[in-house]
This record gives structure tokens, sequence and C-alpha cells, in this order.
């Protein structure tokens, strides 16, 4: 065997420490994926568009169905918080039935569901909001949509993100002709944490800087 010199050895020391370092890689995290608009964004005007969905102003009554609270923090890749990212979310009812005029299904309307808040993030790029889990409807003849909500987020000097988020543990998510098309990594990233068996869903956001 070849002895090192001293100096050698303090060289390929200080040479592999260095390559170590570089070799090191940079963990950002991969930005929640994307999923399409979908037909249903609201377009008829509606004063109350707050982080209460399940009471529409001005109405006593409280929507119907599962309440939740879902909750997060919008991040940018390198896992910094993003303040003041505009939330624009919309969901169906407990039934299923969009508050749209061109859901044509027969599901009820919930007149007590607010359907579309326009939030923010706020300290620590966290939110929160109040809702009932989304009901699942039909998509043509054989298909059906598992409960989601639709998530569209932007803010100046960021990729705006649209894309809908699942919950665990819903039988038709295995069979939902969008989330099957997702990689199990971002079904993952999609799929809102559940709090133990409590109503609190955990969702945090990646989303990238332009
Ligand atoms: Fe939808």
């Amino acid at each position: 065997m070849k002895l090192l010199t001293r100096r050698t050895l303090i060289k390929n020391t200080i040479l592999g420490a260095a390559a170590s370092v570089i070799a090191i890689p940079l963990q950002a995290k991969t930005t929640t994926p994307h999923e399409m608009e979908g037909p249903f964004y609201p377009i008829t005007p509606q004063k109350d568009q707050d982080a209460d969905l399940t009471k529409v102003k001005g109405l006593s009554g409280v929507a119907k169905g599962e309440i939740i609270e879902v909750f997060g923090q919008v991040l940018d890749q390198d896992s910094n918080p993003i303040e003041d990212v505009t939330i624009d979310l919309w969901q169906a009812n407990s039934f299923g039935k969009y508050h749209h005029p061109h859901d044509t299904s027969t599901a009820p309307v919930d007149e007590n569901f607010q359907a579309w808040a326009i939030i923010q993030s706020g300290q620590q790029g966290k939110y929160r909001f109040k809702t009932i889990i989304p009901g699942a409807y039909p998509l043509g003849s054989t298909q059906q949509r598992t409960p989601h909500i639709h998530f569209k987020i932007g803010k100046n000097g960021y990729i705006s993100l649209l894309t809908q988020m699942y919950f665990p543990g819903q039988p038709l998510n295995t069979q939902d002709g969008l989330f099957k098309r997702k990689s199990s990594k971002e079904q993952a990233m999609m799929t809102a944490r559940r709090i133990g068996e409590s109503n609190q869903y955990q969702y945090d956001i990646v989303i990238e800087r332009l």
C-alpha cells in the first residue's frame, strides 16, 4: 500500500470535505401539484366571501354537512412562509352541488352554504377556514368526482397555482379520474392531513417564486 505523506493526507482531507459540502443537495420543497380549474369557478357575484363558509351573512341557518376546519401555511420552495397570499377557494355543497348556473345536476342547493371564499394568508403564511366536507358528484354517466376543494393561489412575484385539495380516507379517491392521474407523491401533497380523529385538516401549499 502506498503511504500517504502528511501533506497529501491534509490535501485529500480538505478536498474530500469540500466535495462532501458540494454533494449535499439543496432540500428545496416540491411545489404543490397543479390541477385543472374545472367548469364551476364562481361567476355569480357574492358579497360574503369570508373564511366561514358554513354561514351566509344575513341568514340565520347553518350549512348542512360535516363541519370541518382547514388550516395550513403557504410556503415557498425554501420553506419560507409567504404572507398576504390570496387564496380563492370554492367547492360543492354537502350534496355535491355547485352553486353555479352551469351545474345542472338535480342535487339541492344549500342556501346556508357560502360555497366560495377569498381569504389571505396572514402571519407566518398561515390561513384557516371553516367549511363542510363537499359531497361527491357525478361526472358523466359512469364516473364520480371524489370530494375536493378547488384552490386558486396568487401573489405578485410568484407563479399562480390552481389546484384541488383532497381528503384522506375517501373511498372514491381511488376511482377519481383526476386523482388517479397523479403520482403517489403528488397525491400525498394534494391530500390534507387529518389531525387525529378531529374535524381539523392541515393542508400546506408550496408555491414557486417567479
Ligand atoms: Fe370540482
